[in-house]
C-alpha cells in the first residue's frame, strides 16, 4: 500500500505571511490525509510559521534542505536537529538545483541523508538525470548510480523510511510538457535499483516521486503510472487553485484504487 504523495517545493518563492495566507486558504480542502498526502517546501524562515498554520490539516511542512553536520560553525546551513525540534517530517536532499546550481555532490547528499534518517526526519532523495547522461549510459541509467552513491551504508532498516524523486534536468523547470512514458521509466529503474540493492519486498513498499513540468492537467496521466506513487510540484504550486486541482486530482473516484495500487 504506497500513499499516494503529492509535495509542493516553492524553491524561493513566497514570504511568511504570502506561505501562511496560501494554507490558510487550502486547509479545508485537502483531500483526506488517509488516501492522500500533502506536503509543502516554503523557504526555510517561513518553516515555523508554516508549522502553526498547518496544525491539525494533516498537511505536511517539508525543508528544502538541511545540512549533514546537527550543530557546529557552519554559517548559513540548515540544522537537521532543528528541523526535528521544530517538528518537520520531511527534508528534501539533493534537489537537481542545489547539485547544479550550488555544488552538492553525491559524497554530500549522501552524508545529507544519514544524518537525516538519524535525527528521524524522513529524507527525500532527489535524483535526476539529463537525456545525455541516460542515453550516453544506455540500460545503465545515471539515475541508478546516483542512487546508489547516496545510499552507501544506508541499511535494509533505514531505506524503508525514505522516499525517492526522480527528477529529470529535461523537464524540470523549464516549461516542457513532462514525458509521462519517460518520468514511469526513471521510477521504475529507481524501484528495480532499490530491488536488486535491498528486497522486492521494500521496493514494492517505498514511495518514488516523479518532478518536472508536472501541473493541473498531466497530473493524473503521471499518477496514473504503477511506478509513480507522487509528484513533487515546483512552478505550478504556487498558485491556490492549481494546488488544490492537484492534490484533489482524485475528485473522480479513483481514490480507492490509487492508495491500494
Ligand atoms: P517544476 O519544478 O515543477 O517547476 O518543473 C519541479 C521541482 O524542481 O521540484
Amino acid at each position: 500500500m504506497r500513499k499516494p504523495f503529492i509535495a509542493a517545493n516553492w524553491k524561493m518563492h513566497k514570504n511568511i505571511a504570502e506561505s501562511v495566507d496560501f494554507v490558510n486558504q487550502i486547509k479545508d480542502k485537502l483531500p483526506d490525509p488517509a488516501k492522500v498526502e500533502v506536503g509543502i517546501a516554503p523557504q526555510a524562515f517561513a518553516l515555523y510559521s508554516m508549522v502553526q498554520a498547518a496544525r491539525n490539516s494533516g498537511l505536511k511542512i517539508i525543508a528544502q534542505n538541511a545540512a549533514a553536520e546537527y550543530n557546529g560553525p557552519f554559517t548559513g546551513e540548515i540544522s537537521l536537529r532543528g528541523l526535528h525540534d521544530l517538528g518537520i517530517n520531511y527534508a528534501m536532499l539533493g534537489h537537481i538545483e542545489r547539485r547544479r546550481l550550488f555544488g552538492e555532490n553525491n559524497t554530500a547528499v549522501h552524508k545529507k541523508v544519514k544524518a537525516a534518517l538519524q535525527m528521524g526526519v524522513t529524507p527525500i532523495i532527489c535524483t535526476d538525470e539529463t537525456m545525455v547522461q541516460k542515453e550516453v549510459n544506455g540500460e545503465i541509467h545515471y539515475v541508478f548510480q546516483q542512487l546508489m552513491s547516496v545510499l552507501h551504508g544506508v541499511s535494509l532498516d533505514q531505506i524503508r523510511n525514505v522516499v525517492i524523486s526522480y527528477e529529470p534536468s529535461w523537464a524540470v523547470g523549464v516549461g516542457q510538457h513532462a514525458n509521462v512514458a519517460l518520468a514511469e521509466e526513471g521510477c521504475r529503474t529507481i524501484r528495480r535499483t532499490i530491488a536488486d540493492n535491498y528486497t522486492y519486498e521494500i521496493a514494492d513498499k517505498i514511495r518514488i516521486l516523479y518532478g518536472g513540468s508536472v501541473n493541473p492537467d498531466n497530473i493524473k496521466d503521471l499518477m496514473a503510472k504503477p511506478d509513480i506513487d507522487g509528484v513533487l510540484i515546483g512552478r505550478a504550486s504556487l498558485d491556490v487553485d492549481n494546488f488544490l486541482k492537484m492534490v484533489n486530482y482524485l475528485d473522480d473516484g479513483k481514490a480507492n484504487q490509487q492508495v491500494g495500487k
